[in-house]
């Protein structure tokens, strides 16, 4: 398994089957973007939030691969997002005295012009603006959101790290769904089991980020180590296949080529039909 060639991650109808994310990775960014789109990924996450990525790293890793004729635009699925000021540093994508709609704009124009890109294929709300309520600030964002998706600068569009109660609330308060939902995934809230039910019922794609990192007591589980050691498997791929199994669309950020490969590779891996409601309840 865990020697498999991966195969691009792109699927039909242009949602992908794997995201790798860019967060944390400073200077090496522009190199790891081209590795992982050479290792087979097709679709990345950043996030016009300077304090944690560096999107325009980003763009240059996007452009050495089209310079080697690795990957097209057309092959790729690029997220990005807008965060609110509070979740950044000084380094500031707009003006933080314009009105909300206008710094969605903003961050918007920055983001494509950092990705060398005329339009996303998502875009997503960094996270709420209060960790317990969907505000009329995060209305005017989403509505600015579907504005720029309307004028054709992104696909899609999408919320992250949202509560049910979020979710329950901006759904009263508007029209149209997120197409995403990514959230951090712990196991011991059954892999956030209240927000992919609302998500299944909703027909929105759940994208669950640190599953490894959120998790560690997961992949030392015997439970993991037997099904790993049966399948010829690592723990991590064990993880990621029950994550697709459970219907979440999985991130990775790793910064190993080997790791980048088995990540990869876990999507041939078939859990037995048992192991995934184990898994799902082992911790919570
Ligand atoms: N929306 C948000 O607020 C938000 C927040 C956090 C993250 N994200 C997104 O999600 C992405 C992923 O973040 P994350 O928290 O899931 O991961 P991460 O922090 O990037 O870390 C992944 C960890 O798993 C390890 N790993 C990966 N594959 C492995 C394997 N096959 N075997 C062993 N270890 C492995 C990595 O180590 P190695 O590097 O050594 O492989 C790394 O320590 C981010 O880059 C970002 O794009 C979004």
């Amino acid at each position: 398994m865990n020697n498999v060639t991966p195969t691009p991650t792109q699927s039909p109808g242009g949602i992908p089957d794997f995201v790798y994310g860019t967060a944390w990775k400073e200077d090496r960014t522009p190199e790891l973007t081209e590795l992982a789109l050479c290792m087979g990924f097709r679709a990345i996450d950043t996030a016009n939030q300077r304090r944690h990525y560096f999107e325009a790293g980003v763009g240059q890793g996007l452009a050495a691969a089209y310079r080697a004729s690795v990957v097209t635009r057309e092959d790729l699925f690029l997220q990005t997002k807008f965060t609110y000021r509070q979740g950044q540093d000084r380094r500031l994508p707009y003006d933080p005295s314009a009105a909300l709609a206008r710094q969605v704009e903003q961050s918007m124009s920055s983001s494509l012009d950092h990705l060398g890109t005329d339009h996303v294929d998502s875009y997503v709300l960094h996270g709420p603006l209060s960790n317990y309520n969907w505000t009329d600030a995060d209305s005017e964002v989403w509505e600015a959101m579907q504005t720029e998706r309307d004028g054709g600068h992104t696909r899609l569009i999408g919320v992250s790290n949202a509560s049910l109660q979020h979710l329950q609330q901006m759904s009263a308060a508007h029209t149209e769904f997120p197409a995403f939902v990514q959230n951090r995934c712990y196991a011991r809230l059954g892999w956030d089991r209240a927000v992919r039910q609302f998500c299944r019922e909703h027909k929105i794609i759940y994208q669950g980020f640190s599953l490894l990192t959120a998790n560690q007591e997961v992949l030392h589980h015997p439970l993991i180590a037997g099904l790993a050691a049966n399948t010829n498997a690592t723990p991590a791929q064990v993880v990621f296949s029950f994550a697709r199994s459970i219907g979440i669309l999985p991130l990775t950020g790793t910064s190993d080529a080997d790791h980048m490969k088995q990540d990869l590779a876990s999507r041939a891996l078939v859990l037995p039909g048992k192991a995934v409601p184990a898994i799902e309840s082992l911790a919570g």
